[in-house]
């Protein structure tokens, strides 16, 4: 009796949550065993696997090892010591001036900032609608349904090089828009925001009222000469000094190889920023204080990411010829994704292709669909599949040999 009841009065928006895409996936190959000739690659999971530099694990023993430890509660907001570090990295990567104490703010990666920020912006009783990108990582909408508004998807075609279609979105969508989710550069696709995006963005989020949360954690990893276009860098240029209605999320994770270490920040406006800030020493998500002292070392430092961006242009250089023979893909803007059409393959469908995929060659790769939803009659997901190629070089040129083979009819 009493588990019922305790059931029936559980969030009921809980139930409108998807499942997770690895967890399809585990489902996709389920009963399958894959071909024993073939040792496992997975190129699913998008994973930082390059190693931890040594001076960040460093720089943890001895904040855990020095004053004052572990002993002693941190602050919500994060120690100013981070805070500038992560103000001086913004004023480095971007040419923008942030003030640490009112426009920045540490957390727990991006992921769990993301989230928290719906939290914070939407009224669940205003009938809000929050926009992201269709295909999208899935924590935008996880948000935005437990937050109490309804997710619409902007679609993101290889027909305009994967740039999101704004336009698309009618009047009324936009009247309705709390909340606006922009990735950039974007999982999976990898495509990064022109100026004159921002621009539009910036145009239409002053005549709708809407708040802007641009997940960046990705612009560390580029392929071109110049380094992405970032959302505060972009208000600097457009004149919008105040960054109003925008924040940014970053993190360390793939900046720095330290998924593990669960450390990024927020920045921006600092009316969010103070909304924020209150509704998270609620939630009681400050950051350990040794993580922060080794966060602070992180961002203050540019050689490892470098070295880090170098790996990842070689491994990309070797990796993308060999699969762009065969599949619809190109070297992305940025990222460390490949974002590929299988074509005819499979008869065209992404599930069926990452399932034979597994089943005779042991590589593993995520269909497309699952990071995408149907909206109004597509699903732009469909038909492509996700390469995260975060491995190790010969691994991931190994992989690409095997998806070669497979594409051209090879099945062992
Ligand atoms: C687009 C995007 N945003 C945010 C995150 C969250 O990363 P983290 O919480 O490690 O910063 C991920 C992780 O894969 C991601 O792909």
């Amino acid at each position: 009796m009493r588990r019922t009841a305790n059931r029936a009065t559980m969030n009921p928006r809980l139930r409108l949550l998807q499942p997770y895409p690895f967890e399809r996936l585990r489902q996709l190959f389920d009963g399958i065993t894959p071909n024993p000739d073939y040792s496992p690659i997975s190129l699913g999971i998008g994973e930082p696997r390059h190693p931890t530099p040594p001076f960040l694990k460093q720089a943890l023993c001895d904040a855990t090892l020095g004053q004052p430890g572990l002993a002693g509660y941190p602050a919500t907001a994060g120690e100013a010591l981070l805070r500038e570090a992560c103000a001086h990295w913004l004023q480095r990567r971007y040419g923008v001036q942030l003030d640490p104490l009112t426009q920045v703010l540490s957390v727990n990666g991006s992921r769990e900032a993301l989230f928290a920020f719906a939290q914070t912006v939407i009224d669940p009783a205003a009938d809000a609608i929050v926009l992201c990108p269709n295909p999208f990582y899935q924590i935008y909408e996880g948000a935005a349904l437990l937050a109490g508004a309804t997710p619409w998807y902007a679609p993101s075609l290889p027909e305009r090089n994967f740039a999101v279609d704004w336009d698309s979105v009618p009047d009324d969508v936009w009247q309705r828009t709390r909340l606006l989710f922009v990735c950039s550069p974007g999982n999976p696709t990898g495509a990064v925001m022109p100026l004159e995006e921002w621009r539009k963005l910036f145009a239409l989020s002053d005549r709708y009222g809407f708040v802007m949360a641009s997940d960046e954690c990705y612009s560390e990893i580029y392929f071109r000469d110049d380094a992405p276009l970032g959302g505060l860098e972009a208000a600097m240029r457009l004149g919008r000094h105040d960054f109003r209605k925008l924040l940014m999320f970053t993190s360390l994770s793939k900046r720095s190889n330290v998924p593990g270490l669960r450390s990024g920040f927020v920045a921006g406006d600092a009316e969010l920023i103070r909304s924020f800030l209150l509704y998270r020493t609620y939630h009681g998500c400050a950051m350990s204080p040794v993580v922060q002292r080794a966060s602070a070392a992180a961002w203050s430092d540019e050689a490892h990411v470098t070295d880090n961006r170098r790996q990842y242009r070689d491994k990309f250089a070797q990796v993308t010829p060999l699969l762009s023979d065969v599949l619809d893909v190109g070297l992305p803007d940025a990222g460390f994704y490949l974002w590929a059409g299988i074509g005819q393959s499979c008869g065209g469908s992404d599930e069926a292709f990452a399932r034979a995929l597994y089943q005779h060659y042991h590589v593993t790769v995520l269909p497309g669909s699952y990071l995408a939803r149907e909206a109004r009659g597509h699903n732009p997901g469909a038909g492509r599949i996700r390469m995260a190629l975060v491995a190790e070089t010969e691994p991931c040129l190994e992989a690409a040999h095997r998806i070669r083979a497979f594409v051209q009819g090879h099945h062992p």
